[in-house]
């Protein structure tokens, strides 16, 4: 009987095409949003694999009600959706889409950057609501980028990209501070691995990267903020729980720090009335990171991948709990 594979959501259609090529029974999930946890558990309990989006809430509470899973694809490279290591103590494989994002991901830091620079969404807005009356030559400045420091906190792949961008582009000294030391970085962008103190006191534009995990919730809070330059900006593409976005608010409107660009907000959606929409250093995108063709291309394909090999070889292409094969051989 073949194996049937459930998808969460409307994907890019090679991932549907490659699985029903590879001889899966495939069924989508074709609803405008996200289903509701009640609503996956009762579709997941019909199939052997699932491919997730962020938004599903894959707990110990699904797991327990589909310990029969047989492996599971994430569309992202985020997975903080997931419970790992229930999955893993249940023996399940996951898998993640990293590599296929990282240039557009990275584009979306470098292009806050230079936005919150220059105050270009704002002004945008200026223009809009009739307020561009004549040059202005005290007004609406912004800072320069060439030669500044750029700080880095979780230098993985995305951060190797922004790292590469800002080097090319504006010269900048590469500072980071990472679990573990990057060779590779260091190598290529003289990036220097530095503490997080140190990482917060140096930085002009300071760019998260990290996964979000229990050390990194709620991070950049009031006291991590009082610690950055007031001339700094701060950019999120990772997630938006890495801030507290009250926090966040505070340390811009009492100029505690410049500006901030975030492609990621806490809560997500962000409300309308939100005040950083109304300051002129901030620029908001809605978690566009991975939103080109060729990135959501390349995720739906590396996630169909990941079933077809795993039912081919046992193995999956980008599995995050390697472990559970291991307990499978002993
Ligand atoms: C990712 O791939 O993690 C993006 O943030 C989309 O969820």
């Amino acid at each position: 009987m073949s194996k049937k594979v459930l998808i969460t959501r409307i994907i890019p259609s090679n991932a549907h095409k490659m699985l029903t090529q590879a001889g899966y029974e495939v069924s989508v999930w074709e609803g405008s949003g996200p289903m509701t946890q009640v609503q996956l558990i009762e579709r997941a309990k019909e199939v052997n694999a699932l491919i997730s989006l962020g938004a599903d809430k894959l707990d110990k509470f699904f797991f327990s009600e589909c310990s029969h899973l047989e492996v599971i694809a994430q569309f992202a490279v985020g997975y903080d959706n997931i419970d790992v290591e229930e999955a893993t103590r249940r023996k399940i494989p996951v898998s993640n889409t990293p590599d296929v994002l990282s240039d557009a991901t990275a584009d979306v830091a470098f292009g806050l950057m230079i936005a919150v620079s220059r105050k270009m969404f704002y002004l945008h807005k200026t223009i809009e609501h009739g307020e561009w009356k004549q040059f202005e030559p005290l007004k609406n400045l912004g800072i320069e980028l060439s030669g500044k420091t750029l700080g880095i906190f979780g230098m993985g792949r995305i951060g190797m990209v922004m790292a590469q961008r800002c080097r090319g582009a504006f010269n900048m000294n590469i500072l980071y501070h990472n679990r573990t030391r990057n060779a590779e970085a260091e190598d290529r962008y003289d990036a220097r691995y530095v503490s997080f103190e140190e990482l917060l006191q140096q930085s002009d534009v300071l760019s998260v990267h990290s996964v979000l995990s229990d050390e990194t919730r709620g991070l950049f809070n009031k006291t991590i903020f009082s610690k950055m330059k007031k001339s700094a900006i701060f950019i999120n593409t990772s997630r938006g729980s890495v801030h507290i976005e009250e926090d966040l608010i505070k340390a811009l409107q009492t100029e505690t720090i410049w500006g901030a660009g975030l492609d990621v907000t806490n809560p997500e959606p962000m409300h309308a009335n939100n005040p950083l929409l109304q300051m002129p250093n901030v620029a908001v995108l809605p978690h566009i990171g991975s939103a080109t063709a060729e990135a959501r291309n390349g995720m739906a394909r590396l996630a169909a991948e990941n079933i077809i090999e795993f039912y081919k070889t046992g193995n999956m292409v980008t599995c995050v709990n390697n472990s559970v094969f291991d307990k499978r051989q002993n």
